[in-house]
């Protein structure tokens, strides 16, 4: 079975490879979206950022240091700002020897570059803007790359697209600029406050230890900008027993580093 059709056969919540299958490949690489495919999960998440010259990679911490080598290759240009380096210069870096010497000469991808290889894999998309707030424009300039890539055609936006980020502005930004793109809001609000939210997000994706039954039924009850009831995907749960009781929550997604450890605690997809 491809990723896609494992994804229908199941009822069970969603799984998400969390930054790709990150338990058992590096980060946000493409070798953690396929591994991630290899373990028939559909849907992945990554985080996107910009370089110095205004490309957009696929990378989580604000810095290059924790998951490359460029401490070695550039020495002098602490403290390694992903906004400080070229996009040449981020391909110079191995992002894959920190984790493994198995994945020595992975790159961090560009965000073109990993859409193409979900693509290819038959995958979904759990896009977070990271730290947008240092990226100025990122929200439309996002959007363009995904439309030139055609997933914002109509295959695209309705089942295997969402955007979320921490930033509530960013994520109205991005609902504002393409109300038919899914969104979500990466958080956990007070339920008084989640009919704002349910404004300009489709999802409220908190962390796992502050979700309780209570909350999921409180997000259920509340309609999106698409008229639907409001989703709720956490993160980052890595074992099965936890799992299991999110699942019997009724949370719609569980975000993960081992799918496959969900998928089994769950039944999910
Ligand atoms: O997808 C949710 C999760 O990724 C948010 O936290 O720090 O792993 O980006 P973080
Ligand atoms: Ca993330």
């Amino acid at each position: 079975t491809s990723a896609a059709q494992a994804a229908e056969s199941a009822d069970g919540p969603v799984v998400v490879a969390h930054r790709g299958a990150s338990t058992y490949a590096p980060e946000n690489t493409l070798a953690a979206a396929d591994m991630a495919a290899e373990l028939d999960t559909a849907w992945v998440e990554n985080d996107v950022q910009r370089t110095k010259d205004g490309r957009l990679v696929v990378l989580h911490d604000t810095d290059l240091k924790r998951t490359t080598n460029v401490e070695e290759v550039f020495p002098d240009r602490s403290p390694w700002k992903l906004a400080d380096f070229t996009l040449a210069e981020v391909k110079e870096l191995d992002a894959g020897s920190w984790f493994s010497p198995d994945y020595a000469g992975a790159r961090v991808p560009t965000l073109k570059q990993f859409v193409k290889r979900l693509t290819r894999n038959d995958q979904k998309l759990l896009l977070e803007l990271k730290a947008p707030e240092l990226y100025p424009g990122i929200e439309a300039q996002t959007l363009a790359v995904l439309d030139e890539a055609g997933w914002l055609d109509e295959s695209h936006i309705d089942g295997k697209l969402v955007i979320q980020s921490f930033s509530a502005d960013s994520v109205k930004t991005v609902h504002a600029l393409q109300p038919s793109v899914k969104t979500g809001f990466l958080g956990t609000p007070s339920v008084a406050d989640l009919p704002e939210y349910a404004e300009f997000a489709d999802q409220i994706n908190p962390n796992f230890g502050g979700v309780t039954a209570d909350y999921v039924k409180a997000v259920h009850d509340v309609r999106g900008p698409h008229d639907r009831q409001l989703e709720l995907f956490t993160w980052t749960v890595n074992d099965g027993p936890t799992a299991a009781r999110l699942a019997g929550y009724g949370v719609d997604g569980i975000i993960s580093n081992s799918p496959d450890v969900v998928r089994e605690a769950t039944a999910g997809s």
